[in-house]
């Protein structure tokens, strides 16, 4: 009986962590589904994908699950994701997001038009315009915060934007300015930018590391 309450025990042992996180399955989707638009470990190098390598976890599984249960509609090539991950289990996701999150990211370059411009914006705002510092939220590398300091306004986190391609970024602040991506803070803020202000600081964050 002792013999078998111990086996018991460590048999659930090893089913409770196997449930927590299955890193190689994470990985396996990773490659055979992500990769051809994502690029290797999600540094994809085609504007139109964003980079995922690095990004947190939370944010992650927020935004796949999104895409897949068709919550996040914004963005013209957002669809051609939907199928890739319509089969994925919320445990296939949360996998796959602790894959993404382990992965090194790599960076894009700033052009240097206008580039002082775009680092005052992300780093100071511009207060007469009542525009805050990029860098309080999403900090001074662009790393962002793991976990949101609050539940409300649906923030599970800060994410990561550190060398994000440019005309992914001026996409989503657009998105954030029309509300197709809607979310308090971000819309208050590309609302009171220029078309101009968001070139020059998406163009600083795509060299930001
Ligand atoms: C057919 C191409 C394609 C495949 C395959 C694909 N994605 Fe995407 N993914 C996209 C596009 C396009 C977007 C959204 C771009 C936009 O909003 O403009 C996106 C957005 C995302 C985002 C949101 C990023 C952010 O910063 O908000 C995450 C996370 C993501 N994909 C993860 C994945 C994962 C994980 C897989 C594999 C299970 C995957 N994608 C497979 C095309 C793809
Ligand atoms: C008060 C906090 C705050 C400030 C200040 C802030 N952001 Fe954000 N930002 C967020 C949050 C929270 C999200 C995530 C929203 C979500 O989950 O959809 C976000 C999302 C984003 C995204 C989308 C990232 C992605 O992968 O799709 C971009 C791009 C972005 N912010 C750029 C900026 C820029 C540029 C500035 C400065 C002009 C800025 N943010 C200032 C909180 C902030």
């Amino acid at each position: 009986m002792k013999r078998f309450v111990m086996i018991a025990t460590l048999l659930l042992g090893t089913i409770a962590t196997a449930e927590e996180v299955n890193l190689e399955n994470g990985k396996t989707i990773a490659e055979t589904i992500c990769a051809s638009c994502h690029g290797d470990n999600g540094n994809s190098n085609i504007s139109i994908y964003p980079r995922i390598a690095g990004q947190h976890t939370a944010y992650l599984e927020q935004h796949i699950k999104d895409i897949r249960d068709g919550k996040r509609t914004w963005g013209d090539m957002v669809v051609t994701m939907v199928p890739m991950v319509a089969e994925l289990s919320d445990k296939d996701v949360k996998d796959v997001s602790v894959f993404y999150n382990k992965q090194l990211s790599s960076f894009g370059e700033s052009e240097n038009t206008n580039l002082k411009e775009g680092q005052a914006i992300y780093r100071a705002g511009i207060a007469s315009q009542k525009v805050p510092a990029c860098l309080a939220c999403h900090g001074p590398a662009g790393a962002g915060i793991p976990a949101g300091s609050t539940a409300q306004d649906g923030i599970v986190s800060f994410p990561r934007i550190t060398g994000q391609h440019k005309d992914y970024i001026v996409a989503q602040m657009q998105a954030f300015r029309d509300g197709s991506r809607s979310h308090a803070m971000m819309s208050t803020i590309s609302t009171a930018l220029t078309d101009q202000q968001i070139e020059d600081v998406a163009n600083y964050i795509q060299g930001l590391h």
